[in-house]
């Protein structure tokens, strides 16, 4: 579908104006469910419910994008055997990245996340979302047409889905194995897609334990002018 050459065409937006006080106390009970959301890397292997997965990937697919160019695809795996595929080829690209392919400096920052080479999370999981972000439209005669701020949008895209899925449950990871064109090729996705992310979602093990980080307050991410 060509995102391009539609003339402009206003309607009307009138969303209902909340009252401050409305506002405040929606934000501070959403400030309080966002810090409860934790990087999950093992998973009970107990299915989830498929329409609150899709519903969260509508509700990535509602993100801003450059020029409403919309440049993502959600691939939903959940098939055991691609699964299966996917975490073999990760751990292939992984060994090699960890034994010394990412360099001191990288291998010292991951250190206190505990992550190695084994992605139990790529079969444990029940399903996978695996977005690629589309580098330019690709037309079914062959014509591609330029997309713009394409990392940009995905990675908003991305940050709404793992909104949409912990406030819908659902624990996730983002998983950027690193070189990911093993993905293309599993998934047989066409030319003009690239893999961004692989997202693992479930509910986590009931063994689960995650790194014990600290956030950055308010104060030292915000300069207020
Ligand atoms: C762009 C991006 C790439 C990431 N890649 C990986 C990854 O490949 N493997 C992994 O275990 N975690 C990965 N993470 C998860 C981060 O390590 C995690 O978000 C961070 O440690 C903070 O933990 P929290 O999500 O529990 O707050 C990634 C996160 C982001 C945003």
């Amino acid at each position: 579908m060509p995102t391009h050459g539609d003339p402009y065409r206003p309607v009307p937006y009138r969303p209902e104006r909340i009252p401050a006080d409305e506002s405040l106390s929606r934000a501070a009970q959403l400030r309080a469910r966002m810090d409860e959301r934790r990087t999950v890397r093992q998973f009970a292997p107990d299915p989830v419910p498929l329409e609150a997965v899709r519903s969260a990937i509508a509700c990535a697919a509602t993100a801003p994008s450059g020029a409403h160019q919309q440049p993502w695809t959600f691939v939903l795996v959940r098939d055991p055997e691609i699964r299966r595929r996917i975490r073999e080829a990760a751990e292939e690209e992984e060994r090699v990245s960890y034994d010394g392919r990412l360099g001191e400096e990288w291998l010292a920052a991951l250190r206190p996340l505990g992550t190695d080479e084994v992605k139990t999370h790529l079969t444990d999981a029940p399903a996978l979302v695996v977005v690629f972000q589309q580098r330019y439209w690709l037309g079914e005669d062959g014509t591609k047409r330029k997309h713009y701020y394409v990392d940009e949008s995905v990675g908003i895209a991305v940050g709404m889905l793992l909104t949409a899925l912990h406030l819908s449950g659902l624990a996730a990871l983002v998983h950027t194995p690193s070189p990911m064109r093993f993905l293309s090729e599993v998934l047989d996705r066409p030319a003009n897609e690239k893999a961004f992310a692989v997202v693992p979602v479930g509910y986590p093990a009931a063994d689960c334990q995650v790194p014990d980080l600290v956030r950055k307050t308010l104060d030292q991410v915000m300069v207020e002018i």
